[in-house]
């Protein structure tokens, strides 16, 4: 079997037991697609790029699990470190790209990273992306306001389909009132609208231009209806 069919394999049966939706296994899919592009757009090997895309989340299970337990608090980026290790020994991938491949998930929720690991920054410029446009508000409100406006089971079925996304979008959009959803809704979009000034590649930038215009235009629109 081809080493990333067998990342693929190791992976996702760990992401399948997220209860949060957010960064469920379409999640995963969708940074793993980006990681590529990126990677090729940029004159990568995508290789090292693709497997840390597959395990970047894996501290997300144990996150949550320490939550439920009233453990004490670590970044999940932190807790990806072990379980990414022991899918890259079982795999059998050792040497720079082991080394690339842990650096690049243990600082991808870095909010700045200044380090040469290409992989790293290839990480990071995907995670990104895939948080913006459409989908990209449904995951802030959940993340940000701790909300669910729309039913995740939908969100999830219709996950790539843009023209129903931003039908959700629109719905949830109604369903925010004055308070502190709405500040927390606005935070979330203020930070994800930084992106643009964040990512590492050109390719990066180019590919985020459209999912950045369009938040920027919701939170806008939600300035607007509140005056905020
Ligand atoms: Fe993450
Ligand atoms: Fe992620």
């Amino acid at each position: 079997m081809e080493i990333l069919e067998k990342v693929r394999e190791l992976v996702k049966p760990q992401y399948d037991k997220l209860g949060c939706w957010i960064h469920s296994w379409m999640h995963i899919e969708d940074v793993v697609k980006f990681s590529r592009e990126l990677a090729e757009l940029e004159g990568i090997d995508p290789f090292p790029c693709i497997v840390a895309a597959y395990c970047h989340d894996l501290g997300r299970i144990e996150e949550e699990l320490r939550e439920l337990r009233g453990d004490l608090y670590l970044p999940h980026a932190l807790l990806s470190i072990e379980p990414t290790i022991d899918v890259l020994k079982e795999v059998g991938i050792f040497g720079v790209n082991f080394a690339k491949i842990v650096e690049a998930v243990a600082v991808h929720s870095y909010r700045v990273y200044e380090g040469n690991n290409e992989v790293a920054r290839i990480l990071q410029d995907a995670d990104k992306l895939v948080g913006l446009g459409p989908r990209g508000f449904l995951d802030l409100i959940k993340h940000f306001g701790k909300e669910d406006l729309i039913d995740p089971q939908e969100i999830i079925k219709h996950a790539r389909d843009k023209e129903k996304l931003r039908g959700f979008d629109k719905i949830a959009m109604e369903k925010i009132k004055q308070g502190l959803l709405l500040e927390n809704v606005i935070k979330g979009l203020n930070i994800k609208i930084e992106y643009a000034n964040m990512f590492h590649a050109d390719s990066a930038k180019q590919l985020g231009k459209e999912g950045v215009e369009y938040l920027k235009n919701i939170r806008d629109q939600l300035i607007f209806k509140f005056g905020v």
